[in-house]
């Protein structure tokens, strides 16, 4: 698989199956996660990988929450607006639903709110201190990480559900305060029998998005 195949062959996966991912296969793919650029070597991204019964107790903290009605706590903000841009290519994502997945679509509530069964979320951490360039940065590695997993036959969905309640998480996994928990990573090997991870996005015409000049 070339590089050019591993970007264009990922997608998001929303199932997984209940099979623990190898301590060896983490560490090559994190090693390999850790090349990517960052501004000035800095190397922002902290990471917090939760398995077993420490991420049964994070889902079971996730569904008390819910079912206390607790407020979510989210430590970087969710936007506030889209441009009209962001909301027309989102809109497509409906479509695509329907022709890829049919019936598993309904899971997507319940799959959203259980991890995707996913044997492994990886926490990406920044620092308080460090601005929207250290953003920048971890969002590189994580598409990093991702792209090694993928060549392990590992799937992976980067993830806004997984840290609405960040107290949670920064309890379990004994986060400092310090730090933002920018995302969770579920990773895992797909499900090849259940269809949501047959979801195929659109992309926006190269001409709306790239402008060349001369
Ligand atoms: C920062 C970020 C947060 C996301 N949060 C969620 C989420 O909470 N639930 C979900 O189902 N998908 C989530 N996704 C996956 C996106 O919906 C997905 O990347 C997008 O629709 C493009 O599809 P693809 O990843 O399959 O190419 C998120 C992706 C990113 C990059």
């Amino acid at each position: 698989m070339t590089v050019t195949e591993a970007i264009i062959k990922r997608n998001s996966i929303r199932a997984y199956l209940p099979k623990p991912i190898p301590q060896e296969v983490f560490t090559e793919i994190f090693t390999a996660a850790s090349r990517s650029p960052s501004w000035a070597n800095t190397q922002p991204w902290e990471v917090f990988v939760a398995s077993g019964d420490a991420l049964t107790r994070i889902k079971a903290g996730f569904k008390e929450a819910t079912a206390n009605k607790q407020v979510a706590s989210p430590d970087l903000a969710r936007p506030g607006e889209w441009s009209d841009d962001a909301k027309r290519r989102t809109a497509t994502i409906g479509a695509a639903m329907q022709r890829d997945c049919g019936d598993a679509m309904s899971q997507f509530g319940e799959l959203n709110s259980n991890m995707y069964n996913a044997p492994s979320v990886v926490y990406i951490c920044v620092d308080k201190k460090h601005g929207h360039w250290s953003l920048y940065d971890i969002g590189a590695y994580s598409q990093s990480l991702i792209l090694a997993a993928l060549e392990k036959g590992l799937g992976t969905i980067q993830s806004a559900m997984s840290v609405l309640n960040c107290d949670v998480i920064r309890k379990e996994l004994q986060i400092p305060d310090n730090l933002n928990i920018a995302i969770g990573i579920a990773i895992g090997y797909p499900d090849p029998d259940n269809k949501i991870n047959n979801l195929h996005t659109e992309r926006d015409d190269l001409a709306n998005v790239v402008r060349f000049f001369n």
